[in-house]
């Protein structure tokens, strides 16, 4: 079976996790896996809670990434790989992982993955959604304090702190390597069926080649 990787970059609460997530809703269940690069941020048990929450979460040294590396190598050989899971609330990984089957496409999501060069070179299809800086930080303030557990204060000392510095440093600058820039994200209703009209052709062109 060959795995096609579609990796989703773009900055914070620009709309990446909502767009694949559509894209997912799309196809059968086991067609399309979604990997999270921050399923993989590196686990903190040394540190509590409050020194977890000061730290930088933007940088790429944050992130597992060659853990995810080999995990996606696994699930490309035909393997099924049992992933870490994270939680924003507690600003750590949790003790369980998940159990993880091969599928024919893998959606990678992350800000930093176009960033990272042995993640790019496993990507066949790189997409950079592009919101502005001020859409994002009132999606992330909204989002944060609903779901995962901030308060005002902390998500823009954290914003101006790292997130914005980080973006500006690390994430924008990766928008040079995509194929595909998205603006809006998950509600670019054109771009999403457009992906999706992709995606289902290399599933069915896949299919095909394996029944010749
Ligand atoms: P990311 O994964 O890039 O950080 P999300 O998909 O989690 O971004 O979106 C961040 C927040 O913004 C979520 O609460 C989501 O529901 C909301 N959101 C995403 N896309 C849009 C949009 N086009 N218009 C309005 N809100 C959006
Ligand atoms: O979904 P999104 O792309 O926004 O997820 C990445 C963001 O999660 C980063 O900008 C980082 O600041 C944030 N994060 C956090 N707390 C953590 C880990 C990540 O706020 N413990
Ligand atoms: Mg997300």
């Amino acid at each position: 079976m060959k795995t096609t990787i579609i990796g989703v970059a773009g900055g914070t609460a620009s709309g990446k996790s909502t767009l694949v997530r559509k894209l997912q809703e799309a196809f059968q269940e086991e067609e399309v896996l979604i990997l999270c690069h921050d399923f993989y941020y590196k686990a903190h048990d040394e540190l509590p809670l409050e020194e977890r929450a000061k730290l930088n979460y933007d940088h790429p040294d944050a992130f597992d990434t060659d853990v995810m590396v080999a995990d996606i190598q696994e699930l490309k050989a035909g393997r099924s790989i049992a992933r870490p899971v994270y939680s924003f609330v507690e600003h750590n990984r949790l003790p369980q992982t998940v159990e993880v089957h091969p599928a024919r496409v893998i959606i990678l999501d992350g800000i930093l993955i176009l960033e990272n060069k042995k993640l790019r070179d496993l990507m066949d299809v790189k997409v950079f959604v592009d919101t502005d800086a001020d859409v994002r930080l009132g999606r992330r303030l909204s989002r944060d304090i609903q779901e995962r557990g901030r308060s005002v204060d902390s998500v823009l000392d954290q914003y101006f702190g790292t997130v914005k510095p980080m973006h500006e440093e690390f994430v924008e600058p990766s928008k040079k390597y995509a194929d595909l820039i998205i603006p809006e994200g998950g509600f670019n209703s054109v771009a999403l069926s457009l992906l999706m009209e992709n995606i289902r052709s290399l599933i069915t062109k896949d299919l095909y080649s394996s029944m010749h």
